[in-house]
């Protein structure tokens, strides 16, 4: 295990991308500006590993190796400082991202691997205002990543090979499937698949076809999916679909890409979906 990995944002994602690859074996660090909210992902996600431990999905070494590989930080500085691998996982923001990427490009060795989670933002949006845009990469996890069994990469015409090795070797031995691209997109392949039923899910609301939950029934029974799309919006994170439709939008500038206002309200309000407690659906905090 040669990588010394940073997780920058510990949300729902950050702290269980940060717990695969202490689980995996590498050292990491983890950094949220939230302290408050630092501080319940890591003991939240201590809980999950043992669930899983007593569903037997897991082994007891993984519980030992997420206590003994992984450490807060708590600040941007502490966290990169030695680091050979940075995953990126905060808010889903263009210019948030961006200003951490152009910081830590400057200080960090050029070798070191710069990869985001973004579900939307491509690596070489960020990497063309950055230092060494050769090393910046697309890994893109499912939530909840220590269940859910896929990563996808995409890349930058001018990657580097080793930084591609690399993040697959990472990948790899983070026990996922892996599923690399031949070009950028926005959206990957799962999130352009699931963009075209969640647009036509909304449109149906919106226009007053039938209930969020009738519509969410309707998948569910008729295509025998495990949950609807705003189920599966609230599990994802409202604000996710907000900013990446409220992007391509003003990229586009077509009224058809403008975010529906039922959602838009819904994010102004703070209801983002299972991670408050409330969405479409309401929820117990977890
Ligand atoms: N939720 C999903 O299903 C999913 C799946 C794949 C990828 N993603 C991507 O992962 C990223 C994070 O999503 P999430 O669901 O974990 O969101 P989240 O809201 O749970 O977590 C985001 C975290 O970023 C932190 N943050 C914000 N600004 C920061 C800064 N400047 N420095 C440090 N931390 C900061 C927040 O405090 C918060 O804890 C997004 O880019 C999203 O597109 C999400």
């Amino acid at each position: 295990m040669n990588e010394n990995i940073a997780v920058i944002g510990g949300g729902q994602m950050g702290s269980q991308i940060a717990a695969l690859a202490a689980m995996a074996g590498y050292k990491t660090n983890l950094y949220d500006e939230n302290k408050e909210n630092l501080d319940y992902r890591y003991k939240f996600v201590e809980e999950n590993i043992k669930n899983l431990i007593d569903k037997k999905i897991y082994t007891q070494d993984k519980l030992d190796n997420y206590k003994n590989n992984l450490e807060l930080s708590y600040s941007l500085k502490e966290v990169t400082e030695d680091k050979s691998f940075v995953i990126e996982a905060v808010v889903e923001r263009f210019d948030v991202k961006l200003e951490i990427f152009k910081e830590i490009s400057q200080v960090m060795n050029q070798e070191v691997v710069m990869a985001t989670n973004s579900s939307f933002i491509q690596a070489s949006e960020l990497s063309k205002h950055c230092q060494h845009s050769e090393r910046f990469i697309n890994m893109h996890f499912f939530y909840p990543p220590i269940r859910m069994d896929l990563i996808e990469i995409s890349f930058p015409d001018n990657i580097s090979d080793n930084i591609l090795e690399r993040t697959k070797t990472v990948s790899k031995n983070m026990g996922r499937s892996v599923v690399v691209l031949k070009k950028e997109t926005p959206g990957f392949i799962v999130n352009r698949m699931l963009a075209a039923l969640v647009d036509e899910a909304y449109e149906l609301y919106d226009e007053g076809i039938a209930e969020f939950e009738d519509i969410d029934l309707a998948i569910k029974k008729g295509l025998n999916h495990p949950l609807g799309p705003f189920e599966l919006s609230d599990y994802s994170g409202l604000d996710i679909h907000y900013y990446a439709k409220l992007k391509k939008f003003q990229e586009s500038g077509d009224p058809k890409d403008e975010p529906k206002a039922f959602l838009k309200d819904k994010v102004l309000n703070g209801d983002l979906g299972v991670k408050t407690g409330k969405g479409f659906y309401e929820y117990k905090k977890d």
